[in-house]
């Protein structure tokens, strides 16, 4: 057993997740309890030692903020050397620097070593468990779940399906897709804390005879995710209206095809509407709103609040390389900004709650992560907000927690993580290597 003390903050795994005021659980000079890498107890600190044996090791990180360690529901993994490439919107932008980026992966070393810098920027950024899309390489997924399982991480992900409209060099059949997915989800799926995710690219990417082998890979495996993205870009929106005529609307291509499950992830959704939006609903995927991306590329202002009065869960996600962090919060801080463009109001709480305990239920692994319940996986970042003397500055007088919570998200980024832990263990502490 061993003590981390701090200012612990985290919400309460509550049936209606939007009492967030209620939900909310802080302790000024908190202490997590760990033990086997779980966590044990969470609570005031003169009141649990109370409780607990004498001489455990402390690691004291008074002053510093511990939450939940963040969920980056949607990032390439392949696309970090790609982050800040200028080239327009979206189609463009994929034509112009993505694809031949992600060709790059299909080399062996070239795919571990960048995977391992990948990896390296979601630790330093206090991100403990992302839903990751490789490209349409094996060995680039082969990479992401070895290295995360070596760090032990809860981490979802799938290659990258794609038959038409890309480069010839990253397209392969459905056959094949199907065949080097399977393979991928027998090795891999389910091992430890790892789990796969179907993923084709989006609807311009797929043919329907490679939407019908996702769907098969769907039918034949337990609880596999589906991650995509839709509705992103209105020239995508139109682009889709045409090579799926059939369909009445962009979610319809992937509902017709039986990919709408409670484990689908679906990104951006900037342009879904009334009726898309309520399917949703009914069918219970997610949507993971991916804010500095949709600025960067100019795709477009999300509407967070329609969404979750639709009673939808909501993830956030970085999406580098069209992002243009790694840092949730620094995602969180323009997630505010577009909540503000759209005149809705993104609260300090519920913005914590989309990076924390929201994305992990959006993720269907709230059992799992999230919060600070007894045990739930210890893994946790540490915010130290003294790294950014004008955050310091800024929360001296704060009167009171979401004051301070929201000066965090809107000067936060990665110089305040201190350390971030998973299942009770610093795997990055800053100033270290
Ligand atoms: N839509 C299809 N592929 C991509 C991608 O790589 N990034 C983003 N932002 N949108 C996409
Ligand atoms: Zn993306």
């Amino acid at each position: 057993m061993k003590l981390v003390r701090g200012r612990l903050f985290d919400f309460k795994n509550q049936a209606n997740p939007f009492n967030l005021s209620e939900n909310a659980r802080y302790f000024e000079d908190g202490v997590l309890v760990i033990e086997d890498g779980k966590i044990f107890a969470a609570g005031d600190y003169s009141q649990l030692i109370k409780t607990l044996p004498a001489n455990l090791t402390v690691e004291d990180y008074s002053g510093c903020f511990i939450l939940p360690g963040f969920v980056d529901a949607h990032v390439h993994s392949v696309q970090t050397k790609a982050i800040a490439s200028d080239g327009g919107e979206l189609l463009d932008w994929l034509q112009n620097h993505i694809f031949a980026n992600e060709r790059q992966f299909e080399n062996a070393d070239y795919a571990y070593e960048h995977t391992r810098f990948f990896f390296h920027q979601l630790l330093k950024n206090g991100t403990t468990t992302a839903a990751i899309f490789p490209s349409i390489h094996p060995v680039s997924t082969e990479a992401v779940f070895e290295i995360a399982s070596k760090l032990k991480m809860c981490i979802i992900a799938g290659k990258t399906m794609m038959d038409r409209n890309a480069p010839e060099y990253l397209l392969e059949s459905p056959q094949k897709a199907y065949d080097n997915s399977k393979a991928l989800i027998e090795k891999w799926h389910h091992k430890g804390r790892l789990h796969y995710a179907v993923t084709p690219r989006f609807a311009v990417t797929s043919s329907p005879e490679a939407f019908k082998m996702a769907s098969a890979l769907l039918k034949e495996f337990d609880k596999l995710y589906l991650q995509t993205h839709i509705s992103e870009n209105e020239t995508e929106v139109i682009m889709v209206k045409g090579i799926f005529p059939v369909n009445h609307n962009y979610l319809n291509v992937y509902d017709s095809f039986g990919l709408l499950t409670d484990r689908t992830l679906l990104g951006h959704g900037i342009y879904l509407s009334d009726e898309e939006l309520e399917r949703i609903a009914e069918v219970g995927s997610a949507i993971v709103h991916c804010p500095s991306s949709n600025l960067f590329l100019g795709s477009g202002l999300f509407d967070f609040q329609k969404v979750i009065n639709y009673q939808i869960s909501l993830a956030v996600g970085s999406d580098v390389g069209a992002g243009t962090s790694f840092s949730m919060l620094s995602n969180l801080s323009e997630a505010y900004k577009i909540a503000a463009l759209r005149k809705r109001k993104l609260y300090p709480f519920q913005a914590i709650y989309f990076a924390t305990l929201g994305g992990a239920r959006a993720l269907s692994l709230e059992n799992e992560i999230g919060n600070f319940d007894a045990g739930k996986a210890a893994d946790f970042v540490v915010l130290d907000p003294s790294k950014i003397d004008l955050l310091a500055y800024r929360i001296q007088d704060a009167e009171t927690i979401e004051e301070t919570l929201f000066a965090l998200i809107i000067l936060g980024n990665d110089r305040l993580v201190k350390a971030t832990y998973v299942m009770g263990e610093a795997v990055y502490k800053a100033g270290e290597i």
